[in-house]
């Protein structure tokens, strides 16, 4: 039942959620989402020095813990070495000389001191890896990613059945590392154009073996099979599983729209995933305002022009009787995010942005003191945006002040140092990009 007083009373925002399978609980229905920190160890001659978490990443931990999140996502963190979304991002690989299990644990002890479930985000990029990084990049099949934003891309190698295999391995193992450094679950990251998602979309997945062709089932299999074997390789039914899913990649005609992501979160259900997080986008979306721009069936105009996706969460409920809703993009105020939650489009609200600007908002929120995110004076478009909350989220790791966008001066001088960067700043911020071109602006 939709309801059309808009309160900016928070208490719904506040109520513990039991997550199905696992049993865990979150201390409140509020979800710090994944965001990139680049503040693993990088070296671009050895990928065996790499991906370390460092005392920065430790630190950014520590200030989003105090934060008040009933749920931290980290961001993601690769299983493969040699394939990376971005420089400086945590890395699992069994190749590595060491498997940072001591520096893991440390980062699950940071995030976690104020009762906040932790989940690492695994990831691989597949096609979605710069040339300077990899030049030889695996996928689903051997189609090439456009250039972008003055990044170049090589075309990737299709997967063997073998090489399908190792993934699932690597996956497995990365998720056992981090159940052993006490991280309450993983989330596998199946959005924004990633290898999981090159699986999944019909645009990058041209297979004709078990894990591709026109069957949903045989483009999911690989994600599948990753969460089984999780659950071998863990072998702990409180280990938390969460998925991050495209509700629509906004490219057509062939990215993952329409009802196909209803179907592939009811398979996620079916194999005990208690998580879903509602996402869109990717690189080469581009046509994102025009959709939405016609969507009525949210519940005020006010969500409607803060929130994305609450729409498709919507269309989603039904079909998911046990495993828990989250909407993530473009949430910024206490009353949308409450409207959306008693409406019964999500049991969980999504932030990223705002939590890099204010890291300690979601408390403020909670207890009534503040029932807005910052505003900022960047110039309109969402590449300032990402790569302003990229720059806060570096300062926060190393203990400095962070930027306030609000403050003119400040943007300016920002701008004028980012526009000479533009095209070594290609990240998974990109990939949100698109998706988040959707708030209004
Ligand atoms: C700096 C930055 C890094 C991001 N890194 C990731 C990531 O590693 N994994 C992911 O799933 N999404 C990533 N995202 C996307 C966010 O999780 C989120 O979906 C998006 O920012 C929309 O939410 P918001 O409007 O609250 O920022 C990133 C976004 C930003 C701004």
């Amino acid at each position: 039942m939709m309801t059309n007083v808009s309160t900016t009373d928070p208490a719904v925002l506040g109520q513990l959620v039991t997550f199905p399978f696992s049993g865990k609980v979150a201390k409140n229905r509020l979800l710090k989402s994944a965001m990139s920190e680049r503040l693993a160890t990088f070296s671009p001659c050895d990928p065996k020095e790499r991906g370390q978490p460092t005392e920065e990443l430790i630190r950014l931990y520590e200030t989003w813990a105090t934060g008040g999140m009933g749920i931290i996502i980290t961001g993601n963190i690769q299983v493969k070495k040699d394939h990376l979304e971005a420089t400086g991002n945590a890395i699992i690989d069994r190749d590595l000389p060491s498997d940072y299990l001591e520096d893991y644990r440390a980062l699950a002890r940071a995030a976690k001191t104020r009762g906040s479930l932790v989940l690492g985000q695994l990831s691989h990029p597949g096609r979605q890896v710069s040339l300077t990084i990899q030049p030889n990049p695996e996928s689903a099949s051997d189609i090439e990613h456009p250039s972008i934003a003055g990044v170049l891309f090589a075309r990737p190698t299709p997967l063997t059945k073998e090489g399908v295999r190792a993934i699932v391995q690597r996956f497995a193992y990365a998720a056992s590392v981090l159940h052993e450094a006490r991280f309450d679950g993983v989330q596998l990251h199946a959005a924004h154009g990633y290898l999981l998602h090159q699986f999944l979309s019909l645009r990058t997945n041209r297979r004709t073996d078990e894990y591709g062709g026109a069957s949903l089932p045989n483009r999911a299999r690989i994600l599948l099979e990753i969460i089984a074997e999780i659950r071998r390789a863990v072998n702990d039914p409180t280990f938390m599983i969460s998925v991050k899913l495209n509700c629509q990649d906004f490219v057509y005609p062939d990215g993952v729209s329409g009802q196909e992501w209803i179907a592939l979160a009811q398979m996620l259900e079916g194999a005990g995933v208690d998580l879903v997080e509602v996402s869109g986008g990717t690189y080469e979306s581009t046509q994102s305002d025009v959709q939405l721009e016609h969507d009525h069936t949210i519940p005020s105009r006010r969500s409607s022009q803060e929130a994305y996706f609450i729409n498709f969460a919507n269309h989603l409920r039904p079909h998911l009787p046990y495993t828990k809703i989250c909407v993530t993009g473009g949430f910024r105020s206490v009353s949308a995010m409450a409207d959306t939650v008693r409406n019964g489009f999500t049991d969980v609200i999504g932030m990223a942005r705002p939590l890099a600007a204010e890291p300690f908002l979601v408390t403020e929120m909670l207890n009534g003191t503040k029932s807005c995110a910052k505003e900022d004076k960047l110039p309109p478009g969402q590449i300032f945006r990402i790569a302003a909350a990229a720059a806060q989220i570096a300062e926060i790791g190393n203990g400095y002040d962070i930027t306030d966008f609000d403050n003119a001066f400040n943007v300016s001088r920002f701008v004028a140092r980012l526009q000479k960067e533009i095209p070594t700043a290609m990240s998974e911020t990109f990939a949100a990009g698109p998706s988040m071109s959707l708030g209004g602006e």
